[in-house]
């Protein structure tokens, strides 16, 4: 490990360690995956994610207490976010999921010191044509930003990949909310938003690792946070979706660590 400017730089070794903690987060979303659907609470989802964590990957929640500075501790250990709800929607027995409904399920586990972090969409039942094409172009956007992560480029590259294909399909990229670097830390350095231009902001190196994140809303992409100082709603209720990768970048291009 090495770093620069507060940028850690992984080496190969690290990213192999990291690519096992990753791997877990996505056999994490394909174990709840036949459990989403009409009538279960989210809470309920949530109980079985920490228990399988724990029990069956050997390894710890993330998002369990965690408590950046001046925020309250977070209280359960994945976020499922629906509908007009972008992201940190926090697990509840009293919300039931419904047909129609779309929902983020976001998880992130800790395994030997290393940490990773992944959501998927899924959609409840019969959908409408625009909450199935809010979650489609969503996950467009994911793949084109993953592509564009590229060694020796820059991460306005990646934002402009995102924002396009959003911007084309009348959609808006949320602002206040980006990808962030991961590897010994939950939250590392840099920061990515996905509103600048091609060839600005940080040079992408190999051995940087990070998410790929875009919180793509049908409507405005002003964003409203809830007293429970996590839930996160878009400003005019209108529908969000939301896909997470965690990725190394190589000098062969990127890996999609938390995939299987
Ligand atoms: N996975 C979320 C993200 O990348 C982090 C959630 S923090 C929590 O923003 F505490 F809300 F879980
Ligand atoms: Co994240």
């Amino acid at each position: 490990m090495s770093s620069k400017d507060n940028i850690i730089i992984y080496s190969p070794e690290e990213i192999e360690a990291m690519r096992h903690v990753c791997r877990l987060a996505s056999e994490l979303l394909d174990y709840i995956t036949p459990f989403v659907k009409a009538g279960v609470s989210t809470l309920y989802l949530d109980d079985l994610m920490l228990e399988y964590t724990e029990k069956t990957l050997g390894a710890k929640s993330a998002c369990l207490n965690y408590a950046p500075a001046g925020m309250t501790p977070y209280p359960r250990a994945t976020c499922i976010s629906v509908n007009n709800v972008i992201c940190h929607g926090i697990p509840s027995e009293n919300e039931i999921l419904i047909d129609g409904d779309i929902i983020n399920v976001d998880v992130s586990t800790i395994l030997n010191g290393y940490f990773s972090d992944a959501s998927r969409m899924f959609t409840i039942g019969e959908v409408s044509p625009e909450a199935e094409r809010i979650v489609r172009v969503t996950k467009e956007c994911v793949e084109l930003g993953l592509k564009a992560a590229k060694p020796w480029g820059h991460l306005g590259d990646i934002a402009y990949a995102i924002n396009s294909h959003a911007q084309e399909n009348g959609y808006s990229v949320v602002e206040e909310i980006g990808g962030h670097g991961i590897g010994l830390e939950f939250n590392e350095e840099p920061w990515i938003g996905y509103h600048t231009k091609p060839g600005t902001e940080m040079l992408i190196v190999p051995g940087m690792t990070f998410t790929i994140e875009p919180m793509v809303n049908v409507g405005t992409y002003e964003v409203s946070v809830l007293e429970d100082d996590w839930t996160t709603v878009t400003d005019d209720g209108e529908l969000s979706a939301h896909f997470e990768h965690s990725i190394a970048v190589t000098d062969d291009g990127p890996i999609i660590l938390t995939a299987l």
